[in-house]
């Protein structure tokens, strides 16, 4: 059975295809548009979209070596994600599905991120913590069977991804932050400021990373301008730091409650070295394994939308064409 998977949530068009063994392609359009906005500009994925689908899912097929006839099922994310991008490429995987005479999967967009580490190593099987961190999401979930998800600890304000985009924009580093910071940061002194770690109540596996941000800007702000070009590197070291330690000790905090043994990363955040570093040094001392894509595999992608599909359409779980998208779509 060949799924496509297609991608729409947010400022990535993407499509990709599986096979039941293996991802035969996985097609990623970032739109640029958004960059000197600082930001994702709704409207503006919207339309990118509109432009970019069609080509990226042509591309998809001629990398799979498939013709459109060969596809058996189509995978969509439905949401979490942006209203009018979502839009997009269900309205595209509805026409699809109807003309090619096959039946469409819409998809949770977080569940394609739990999966993705799997299209990447065999040895991601449940039961395991997955962390998924992202521009929009920060959530500890446990899958204790595919398909089978519990929601342990989310964000209370802001992604962590959204924290590293936020304090770039301080530094005037531009968008997306996440790659830049890390970058920067290998050429920092971590003993140069010790920012807050806000690990919250001990028995809680939620994230918070307001108080942080705030205290890199009182932080910026103290220094002025002059000296805050000469420890720009320090502070991205000493930032990203801060997020680390506290994504990585609640997760293995989260699996030591929960019995489990394996941490696997996803979202775009997970493609940080610092992070994965710093999850299996501490996973070795813990006895626990950590597993995490490769970074194709990380950003937002229609590989993993198609994997999950496919779990579904396995089994006959359908999805009628009359489904909307939901930007808020949880667990
Ligand atoms: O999963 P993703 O591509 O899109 C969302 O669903 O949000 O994640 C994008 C986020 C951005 O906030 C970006 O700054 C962050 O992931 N990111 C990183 C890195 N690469 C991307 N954060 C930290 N380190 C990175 N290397
Ligand atoms: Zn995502």
């Amino acid at each position: 059975m060949n799924v496509l998977g297609i991608e729409t949530s947010c400022d990535d068009t993407s499509a990709g295809i599986f096979n039941g063994k293996k991802l035969l392609a996985n097609v990623i359009s970032t739109q640029i548009v958004h960059r000197r906005f600082g930001g994702v500009v709704p409207e503006l994925a919207s339309r990118a979209h509109i432009q970019l689908i069609n080509p990226v899912i042509e591309q998809a097929l001629e990398q799979s070596g498939l013709v459109k006839e060969a596809l058996n099922g189509i995978a969509v994310t439905y949401g979490p994600g942006l209203a009018g991008s979502l839009l997009v490429g269900l309205s595209v995987a509805k026409g699809l599905s109807l003309s090619l005479g096959v039946p469409m999967a819409a998809v949770n967009h977080l569940e394609g991120h739990i999966w993705a580490a799997s299209l990447a190593s065999s040895a991601v099987e449940p039961p395991f913590i997955v962390l998924i961190v992202s521009g929009g999401h920060t959530q500890l979930v446990k899958v204790a069977e595919w398909g089978e998800y519990q929601i342990l600890g989310r964000t209370q304000d802001d992604a962590a991804g959204e924290a590293f985009d936020k304090v770039a924009k301080m530094l005037n580093l531009g968008y997306p932050g996440g790659p830049v910071i890390e970058k920067l940061a290998r050429e920092g002194d971590a003993g140069y400021v010790r920012f807050p770690r806000a690990y919250l109540d001990k028995n809680s596996d939620d994230f918070s990373f307001s108080g942080l941000k705030t205290a890199v800007l009182n932080h910026i702000q103290s220094i002025g301008e002059m000296k805050l070009h000469d420890h720009l590197a320090d502070i991205a070291c000493c930032f990203q730091e801060a997020v680390i330690d506290v994504l990585v000790e609640k997760a293995i905090a989260a699996s030591g409650c929960a019995g489990i043994r394996r941490i696997v990363l996803g979202g775009g955040v997970a493609m940080n070295r610092a992070l994965q570093e710093h999850l299996s040094n501490r996973c070795r001392d813990e006895g626990m394994e950590a597993f995490w894509p490769p970074p194709e595999l990380c950003a937002d992608n229609g590989g993993m939308i198609a994997r999950t599909g496919y779990f579904y359409l396995q089994q006959n779980r359908t999805t009628p064409l009359s489904v909307s998208p939901n930007p808020s779509l949880n667990f």
